[in-house]
């Protein structure tokens, strides 16, 4: 699987954004487990968090290594789940809503802590949840979150939640919750086998996606990039246009 998500590269205790680059990830230390069954939790963790944003993200977001887990605020509620964070991926979403003016100071209860994207291990269920302790996941939280997926510990909903398939690693995981869902949703029903597709802006975090997806449902891929990423482009799709070039330049791979 190809990803490239605006990604962030965690090395704690720095921090540094690296939009653009390919796929991130972010892994956390472990805690201690005692089995499948029940582990034992900390009573903090660390977390990436900001309070007040006034320029960007990067700039107001800090390291704190004794945040009190999102458990001690509230208990699980039905079908919700208690997620160790082993690798995180980072979506224009969550640095773009922290940055907005009014839904930064209103709409995100502070201090926060961003990221959506999640690949962990499932450390304490509610009740009629689908997945078990012990269980490897993937998935997506909801925006506006005060515990997201740059702590070490998130609530996973039951709709935003999946058991991790065997032959994906973490990392890969990670990057798929809102990108790669919203790329599936967009896609799927609208195409069918042997149709001919435009991905517009391939190279992206929707188009390298969309691309991959595309060619799974059997479609014929057309798709267009900027000159830096063509050599990487030729080899994923069928034919390939440079957005960068006055005139358009078709090339083929026919893979
Ligand atoms: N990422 C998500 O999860 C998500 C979710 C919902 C909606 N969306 C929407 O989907 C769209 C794409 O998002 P993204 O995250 O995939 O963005 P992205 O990662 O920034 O990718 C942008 C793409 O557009 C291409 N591009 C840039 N300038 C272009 C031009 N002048 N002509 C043609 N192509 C050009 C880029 O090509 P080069 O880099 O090769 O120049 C790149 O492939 C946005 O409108 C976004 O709001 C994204």
């Amino acid at each position: 699987m190809i990803s490239h998500q605006k990604q962030v590269y965690f090395n704690l205790p720095a921090f540094s954004l690296s939009y653009g680059a390919f796929s991130f990830t972010w892994i956390m230390s472990q805690t201690t487990t005692t089995g499948t069954e029940t582990m034992r939790l900390p009573a903090t963790m660390r977390a990436w968090q900001w309070s007040t944003c006034s320029t960007t993200l990067e700039d107001a977001i800090e390291l704190n290594d004794s945040v009190p887990l999102p458990t001690a605020k509230r208990s699980l509620a039905s079908g919700e789940s208690l997620i160790q964070v082993h690798a995180a991926a980072l979506n224009q979403v969550d640095y773009k809503l922290a940055e907005l003016p009014v839904v930064g100071r209103m709409a995100i209860s502070k201090p926060a802590t961003p990221g959506l994207d999640f690949a962990g291990k499932v450390v304490q269920v509610g009740s009629d949840c689908d997945v078990k302790v012990g269980q490897m996941v993937f998935g997506k939280l909801e925006p506006k979150q005060q515990f997201g997926t740059l702590g070490e510990y998130i609530i996973g909903s039951k709709a935003g939640t999946v058991p991790m398939p065997d032959g994906v690693s973490v990392e890969q995981a990670a990057t798929l919750g809102v990108c790669g869902l919203v790329t599936y949703q967009c896609l799927a029903p609208n195409v069918k086998a042997g149709d001919r597709v435009l991905i517009n802006g391939g190279s992206g975090g929707t188009g390298t996606f969309a691309i991959q997806i595309a060619k799974a449902l059997g479609c014929y891929v057309t798709t267009t990039c900027s000159g830096k990423y063509a050599m990487f482009m030729i080899t994923t799709t069928h034919h390939l246009i440079s957005h960068r070039r006055k005139f358009p330049t078709v090339r083929g791979s026919r893979r």
